[in-house]
């Protein structure tokens, strides 16, 4: 005989993936980050995070990317969960479980939203009161991209990427995503960015002021014009075969095509929905990408609701 799911009353939140429009990179800082100067928009690929009051503190992560996520002490949802706890002063366990659509290990920040929603949820639940600032300065602490998760949309990231901005944009952004089969380690992509760069010196960061004026007039054309990414080469020289996906997504039409943040995700803004819909078919059927995934940008994050979970 299967009993039925116990069902809790707990809060419910969806956080987005994200892409970085334009990621420059600047040379790396006495603590070992790299100064950055980044547009991020957040895309409409989600991980769902609940989270409910429990005798101890638990994680359980399902979904179609939840293979090779730890569902453990060492998740990054629920370290961000025990250090909201910490900061407000509470011992209040919950049980996490996470829904993950997001690619693993993609350039996407799929571990970060994990962490935005965990934070964003457990503030809820535990009924506190803490500003944006004070929730953002626990995400910085947590990751660099965090903070920028807690509220999607687009914005400009500076300092490692945690300090952030938001920007106006016009329009919606169709985008098409080829996954690879393996993931890389952002640490190692930085490394191997600055291996690259050898000796020479490397100018501090600036974002594109064209790509701003192009996101505020809504143009995709020449937002497509201005989207760069200084982790690609790295990217590709530890994994040379993206190259070819990403000439295959240019010559199907992608106004243009970048490395995902760290990679190894490849980002192809298209013209509109037709468009995105006509390269995610070609780059599949001809071979070029295994597995790829529509989105649209900017997502918000939300809404952080009381749900029953299961
Ligand atoms: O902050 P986050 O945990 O996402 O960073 C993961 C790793 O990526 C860092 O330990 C560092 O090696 C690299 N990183 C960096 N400069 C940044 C952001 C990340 O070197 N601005």
């Amino acid at each position: 005989m299967t009993s039925a799911p116990q069902l809790h009353t707990g809060v419910c939140v969806r956080v987005p993936a994200k892409v970085n429009l334009e990621l420059r990179v600047g040379p790396p800082r006495p603590d070992g980050f790299h100064s950055l100067a980044t547009v991020y928009q957040a895309v409409s690929l989600f991980d769902t995070i609940e989270v409910s009051a429990d005798r101890d503190w638990g994680i359980e992560v399902v979904g179609r990317t939840a293979a090779g996520v730890p569902a453990d002490e060492s998740n990054l949802a629920l370290r961000a969960a025990h250090a909201l706890a910490d900061a407000a002063g509470i011992d209040r366990p919950v049980r996490i479980r996470v829904t993950k659509e997001i690619p693993v290990a993609g350039g996407m920040a799929g571990g970060s939203a994990d962490a935005a929603g965990a934070l964003l949820a457990c503030h809820r639940l535990w009924g506190l009161d803490l500003s944006p600032a004070e929730l953002a300065a626990i995400a910085a602490g947590l990751g660099s991209d965090i903070p920028f998760l807690l509220a999607g949309g687009t914005a400009l990231g500076g300092g490692r990427g945690e300090r952030v901005v938001p920007t106006a944009t016009r329009g919606t952004y169709h985008w098409v995503f080829a996954l690879s089969d393996e993931g890389l380690s952002t640490p190692a992509v930085y490394a191997e960015c600055d291996r690259l760069r050898g000796a020479a010196p490397v100018p501090q960061p600036e974002p594109s002021a064209d790509l701003l004026a192009a996101l505020s007039f809504g143009n995709a054309e020449a937002v497509a014009d201005g989207m760069g990414n200084d982790l690609q080469e790295a990217a590709l020289s530890m994994q040379p075969a993206l190259a070819g996906v990403l000439e295959a997504g240019l010559s199907f039409g992608a106004l243009a095509g970048i490395v995902s943040g760290s990679g190894p995700t490849l980002a192809f803004l298209c013209r509109d929905a037709e468009s995105a819909i006509d390269l995610a078919v070609s780059l599949t059927a001809s071979g070029a990408a295994a597995d790829v995934r529509k989105a649209h940008g900017p997502a918000a994050v939300g809404p952080v609701e009381v749900a029953t979970c299961r």
